[in-house]
């Protein structure tokens, strides 16, 4: 494969072009996140010739990264599972995240995926069986979940020598839980049970690194010499003539811009991600007349008003609301020394992470558990991830998941940055009665074992303090109701395939009509796994 950042590609008349083939490629791809990744290996394995243009950097030394760890010159912050735990501390964490989404999301190869805080939770079959179109039921999609858990399947008990460490904060929970009547669960083996129900984290860890398609899938498609990753190269727009898409207009760190053109047989796929698929949309003149307009502002080169292909983008817009609830207990916990471990002084976990073993192979949570509750019919789960936050206390992340009923609406302003025009948390009276509910029953709960709730003392306060998910979806949903008719929500068809265009497709969080029981990656790469099969089958 030929792989590179962009500025190591300029050769010595000062040009990038020659890096870029004209009029060759059957497929570009936008986005080195996990979806871009996954659609790009699968593709370049069917024979096909890829490029895959991102606008990061890589964050591992195979990548290119040079930021090693001062005890290990192969491995960077990013690799170590325990470092995840206080990832936003890591040197690189502002380079690594966006300045130009409306909320939080990664802009590095390997996308939210680089960055994130590792848990892995294979979906449940109602993900797919309550909203998603025919042709994306579970029985649909399970046949890519197969093949994405042979590659990554995460891991509940990820050391060498198969011991879970610091174990303190479980067993004070599963206390709790089970007096409460709870149940324990492998949350990756039983998948579908989300009542009641607490299991060890399952992590996206494989052979004690952070995995992630940038470890299971990039190095499959770099042997193959029909495939091609450029980094550093941040796409604009695209070109096309109404539905044809002839090519794509990318962006160098330098500020430079190029035009590569596409094959008329040649197909474009964008895997920018929730938050950033709708820009390339909009300033290639697909999406409301308002954004489309706001676009032109902002400096980009529209096709003309007649060729605008009108289409709900960023209409629908999703994420999970985190309930923060902070506890102090009655148990004893230990937190890792995060600067110690960077600087190389807690020689203690360092040398059992060179064993494979230690905290240093796990990731940050102790325990996760999954609830649902009904106020009105409807049923919203729950997913809350627990993390020791100081000696007693523990923090914990709760979602509202699956089920949740509000949504909201994502544009764009002039300085090209995408924004909230209307916020997707909590607006269904719905949403905030189940909140209720939820909260205070675990409020309950906690007072009833003789424990107190610190930072955050009431129901109100903890709901009123939610904070974002990071789990964006549904800025581009998939769908039979053709968008651009009276009434239709959708943007992509059943095969991912933009309406109006003959050679365009998404394959990102942004087409998931609906959001998933917990954390997203896992469905996220269900998703690209099923996709890109349904592409290549066109
Ligand atoms: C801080 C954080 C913590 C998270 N924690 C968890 C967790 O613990 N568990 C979990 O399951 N999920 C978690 N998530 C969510 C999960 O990582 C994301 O949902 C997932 O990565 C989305 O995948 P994607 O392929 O849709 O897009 P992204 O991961 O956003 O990838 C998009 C890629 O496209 C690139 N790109 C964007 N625009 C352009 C352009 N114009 N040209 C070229 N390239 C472009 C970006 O640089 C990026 O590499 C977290 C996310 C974040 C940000
Ligand atoms: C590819 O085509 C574009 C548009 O015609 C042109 O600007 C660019 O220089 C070409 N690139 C190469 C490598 O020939
Ligand atoms: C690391 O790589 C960056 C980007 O290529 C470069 O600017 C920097 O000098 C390198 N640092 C070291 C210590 O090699
Ligand atoms: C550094 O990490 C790599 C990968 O985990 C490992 O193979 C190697 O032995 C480590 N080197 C040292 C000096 O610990
Ligand atoms: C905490 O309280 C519970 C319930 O009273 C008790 O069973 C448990 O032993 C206590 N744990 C510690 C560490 O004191
Ligand atoms: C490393 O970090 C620890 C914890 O912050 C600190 O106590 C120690 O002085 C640091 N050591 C070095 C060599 O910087
Ligand atoms: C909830 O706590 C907040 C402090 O964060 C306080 O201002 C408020 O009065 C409390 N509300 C109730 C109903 O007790
Ligand atoms: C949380 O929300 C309440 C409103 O209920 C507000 O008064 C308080 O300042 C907030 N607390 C924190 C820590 O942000």
């Amino acid at each position: 494969m030929r792989f590179f950042r962009a500025v190591a590609a300029v050769t010595a008349i000062g040009t990038v072009s020659a890096s870029f083939q004209n009029n060759t490629y059957d497929y570009i791809i936008v986005g080195g996140g996990p979806s871009g990744i996954i659609t790009a290996e699968r593709i370049a394995e069917a024979g096909k010739k890829v490029l895959l243009l991102e606008r990061g950097y890589g964050p591992t030394v195979s990548t290119g990264s040079n930021e090693t760890l001062v005890w290990n010159n192969t491995l960077t912050g990013i690799d170590v599972p325990g470092l995840s735990g206080d990832i936003g501390s890591l040197p690189q964490w502002n380079q690594y995240v966006c300045t130009d989404t409306a909320g939080q999301a990664a802009c590095v190869l390997g996308g939210g995926v680089t960055v994130n805080y590792m848990v892995f939770v294979h979906p449940p079959e109602r993900d797919f069986n309550d909203k998603w179109p025919q042709g994306w039921k579970w029985n649909d999609v399970k046949s890519a979940a197969s093949r994405l858990y042979e590659r990554n399947p995460g891991s509940t008990l990820p050391s060498q020598d198969g011991e879970l460490y610091d174990q303190a904060l479980y067993s004070t929970l599963k206390a709790f839980f089970s007096n409460l009547g709870w149940t324990s669960v492998d949350m990756s083996e039983q998948p579908n049970e989300k009542y009641q129900v607490y299991s060890h984290p399952a992590w996206n860890i494989k052979d004690q690194k952070r995995a992630g398609p940038l470890r299971t899938y990039l190095p499959l498609a770099e042997q193959y010499d029909n495939f091609q990753l450029s980094m550093g190269t941040k796409v604009l727009r695209l070109m096309r003539t109404n539905g044809q898409i002839t090519g794509v207009e990318v962006e160098f760190a330098s500020g430079e811009t190029e035009i590569i053109t596409l094959p008329h047989h040649g197909r474009v796929l964008l895997s920018a991600g929730a938050l950033s698929t709708p820009r390339v949309l909009w300033n290639s003149g697909i999406g409301r007349k308002a954004q489309l307009e706001v676009a032109q502002q902002s400096g980009i080169n529209l096709p003309n008003e007649q060729e605008w292909i009108d289409l709900p983008v960023g209409e629908g817009l999703k994420d999970h609301p985190i309930f923060p609830f902070v506890v102090k207990t009655n148990g004893s916990f230990t937190i890792p020394d995060y600067p110690a471990i960077v600087n190389g002084s807690d020689t203690a976990d360092i040398s059992l992470y060179r064993e494979g073993d230690g905290v240093l192979s796990q990731g940050k949570h102790r325990m996760i558990f999954f609830t649902a509750n009904d106020v009105d019919g409807q049923t919203r789960y729950y997913q809350g991830s627990c993390a020791p936050s100081a000696e007693n206390t523990v923090s914990i992340t709760a979602y509202m998941t699956h089920g949740a009923t509000s949504s909201g609406v994502l544009g764009l302003d002039v300085d090209g940055n995408t924004i909230f025009l209307k916020s997707p948390y909590l607006n269904t009276q719905g949403d905030q009665t189940a909140a209720q509910s939820f909260v205070q029953g675990l409020i309950d709960d906690v007072k009833t074992a003789g424990w107190e709730l610190e930072t955050y003392p009431n129901a109100s306060s903890i709901i009123e303090n939610y904070t974002q998910g990071v789990h964006w979806t549904s800025t581009a949903m998939i769908g039979i109701d053709d968008g651009r008719k009276l009434g239709g929500s959708s943007v992509v068809d059943l095969d991912t395939k933009v309406y109006g265009t003959n050679n365009l497709f998404i394959v990102d969080g942004s087409i998931h009509p609906d959001l998933p029981s917990g954390n997203i990656q896992a469905t996220i790469m269900v998703v690209a796994e099923a996709a890109v099969a349904r592409i290549l089958a066109l």
